[in-house]
């Protein structure tokens, strides 16, 4: 909704102002500079040049340096006070080193020696357009780069937060599932209990918002038909959106297949959707468009954030109020929001912008007030690898708990161990326990029959989890292992090991999904 080109915009963009008391040679000028696409005013006086500043905004001012009365380079000096952008040309009669020199000091860009032929006048102005132009690229990548450094340490504070809470949610959740074992047939605190276990969740959910919005959520990127994901998305809008909201669909066809994580790419579509949804309270038209897009390095330029590539673009488009310069430039942050206490938490736009950044995209909103909004989506093209590799691990089974099993819990955090101890133990298996790698060994050496080796990513000291594995598997190469993390992609990063070979589950997990993967690992081959 921004940017049009075409001559007019770019005269528009070339305003020069003519600051000389000799009118005839102001109006030739001005008329042969007009001919060469600039837009140009005049002023015959200092003080008409001073209302001209005011109203015309000239980028370029040609000033003569006898201005009647008044001298010439005391103005460029003024103006260079008033309008530190502008750039002044010392226009002088004649062809004295000193006079051009006092111009340059007075803050002149360049100086011209009356007469001048007009290619002299124009090649001038040309380098001042250029260098306007090259400053201000410049002041956008600062701009960009101070943005991205910005996104960064929220990406980091918000992570860092999430990781803690995630650990608390751990003991909550755990424990409350350990006592609902418990209350047997008192109604009554099995509902207290319902309760705290969901909003424990709604925590849960949060938290993984924070996670999304600082890159740091586990990720399990599949193949993916967008034109069929998107076709799904749409029936569930239409069924939910209501009568006054149209939908409407456009796809170019044979759009490339993208590889990444199948809710998260629903979630963050949804999130989009219901933002242009209440954007439209009085109701309007919801667009969503597919297309492949091949990003050149000159298309990437006006955009901040985008990357020369290949794409499958998602664009969301309402028609709705739409968002001032200032929302735009804020939305993403997390927890801003314009929507009443209550109704907004401020962390769509944020987890949206988490993922598509995590899965190597772009994410770029454009907007008008009282039009509306599109937000777009650039999602890479996924690689050519056959299908067969990619399909999804299909393992679900039957509930059935251990059978006696013995699992080393590895743990710093005393709640947290203990809630895992308790739940291990009510799934029948026995546990024991240590608080960091070194302990962990020891245990390991001294104990002859551990089956499951359950330990944090993170833990503290010399060994972390991934060492520890290794090191245990040195001396008994049988050993299973099941890692827990706050984060993992993070614990990971620093570490050769890959996400897809390891057994992992995220804190916090309930007691179901921990009776899952133990015994999903004590299954696997080793
Ligand atoms: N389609 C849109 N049209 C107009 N404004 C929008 C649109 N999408 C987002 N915004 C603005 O950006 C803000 C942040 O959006 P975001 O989705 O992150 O949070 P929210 O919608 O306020 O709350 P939440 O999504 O967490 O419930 C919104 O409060 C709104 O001001
Ligand atoms: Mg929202």
């Amino acid at each position: 909704m921004s940017g049009n080109g075409g001559d007019e915009n770019r005269a528009d963009c070339r305003r020069v102002l003519i600051i000389d008391d000799d009118r005839d040679f102001a109006d030739s000028l001005s008329h042969l500079l007009t001919l060469e696409g600039y837009n140009v005013q005049r002023a015959y006086s200092v003080a008409a040049a001073r209302d001209a500043m005011n109203t015309f905004e000239a980028k370029v001012a040609l000033v003569d340096i006898r201005l009647g009365e008044e001298s010439g380079l005391a103005f460029v000096s003024e103006l260079r006070q008033e309008h530190p952008d502008l750039l002044c040309i010392m226009m002088t009669a004649y062809d004295s080193a000193e006079t051009a020199i006092q111009a340059l000091k007075e803050g002149a860009y360049d100086y011209v020696r009356k007469p001048f032929y007009s290619e002299d006048m124009t090649a001038t102005l040309e380098r001042c357009f250029e260098r306007i132009r090259l400053t201000g690229e410049r002041e956008v990548a600062e701009a960009q780069l101070r943005q991205a450094q910005k996104m960064e340490a929220l990406g980091e504070l918000t992570a860092g937060i999430a990781h803690d809470f995630n650990n608390l949610l751990a003991v909550i959740l755990g424990n409350l599932e350990l006592v609902a074992d418990d209350v047997g047939d008192n109604a009554n605190l099995r509902e207290l209990i319902d309760d705290a276990l969901s909003a424990t969740l709604s925590g849960k959910e949060l938290t993984h918002r924070l996670l999304a919005f600082g890159r740091r959520q586990t990720l399990h990127p599949q193949r993916i038909d967008v034109g069929e994901l998107v076709a799904e998305m749409l029936r569930l809008l239409e069924r939910t959106l209501g009568e006054g909201v149209v939908i409407k669909h456009l796809s170019r066809g044979g759009l490339w297949q993208i590889e990444v994580d199948r809710n998260q790419l629903e979630m963050s579509l949804l999130n989009l959707a219901i933002n242009a949804h209440q954007a439209m309270p009085e109701g309007g038209t919801l667009q969503i468009e597919t297309a492949n897009e091949v990003l050149e390095y000159s298309d990437t330029l006006s955009q901040e954030g985008l990357r020369p590539g290949e794409y499958v673009a998602i664009s969301i488009t309402d028609t709705g109020v739409g968002m001032t310069e200032e929302v735009a430039a804020e939305a993403v942050r997390p927890f801003f929001t314009t929507k009443e206490v209550g109704e907004g938490s401020g962390l769509g736009l944020s987890m949206v912008y988490g993922f598509v950044s995590q899965s190597g995209g772009h994410f770029v909103i454009k907007s008008e007030v009282g039009k509306g909004t599109t937000v777009r989506l650039y999602l890479p093209k996924a690689e050519q690898v056959p299908a067969a590799v990619l399909t999804e691990d299909a393992e679900q089974e039957a509930r059935g708990d251990g059978a006696g099993e013995r699992i080393l819990v590895v743990e710093d955090r005393h709640a947290v161990r203990r809630t895992s101890r308790w739940m291990l133990a009510g799934l029948g298996y026995e546990v024991v326990e240590a608080v960091d790698g070194d302990e962990a060994l020891k245990v390991l050496s001294a104990d002859e029959r551990v089956d499951l080796l359950f330990t944090d990513i993170v833990l503290p000291g010399s060994l972390n989890g991934l060492r520890l594995a290794r090191e245990a598997r040195t001396r008994n190469p049988d050993l299973k292992v099941l890692y827990t993390s706050g984060y993992a992609q993070d614990a990971l990063r620093n570490d050769e090991t890959d996400l897809d070979q390891i057994e992992l589950i995220l804190k916090p997990f309930t007691k179901n999904e921990l009776a899952r993967q133990v015994r999903k690992t004590l299954k696997a081959e080793p």
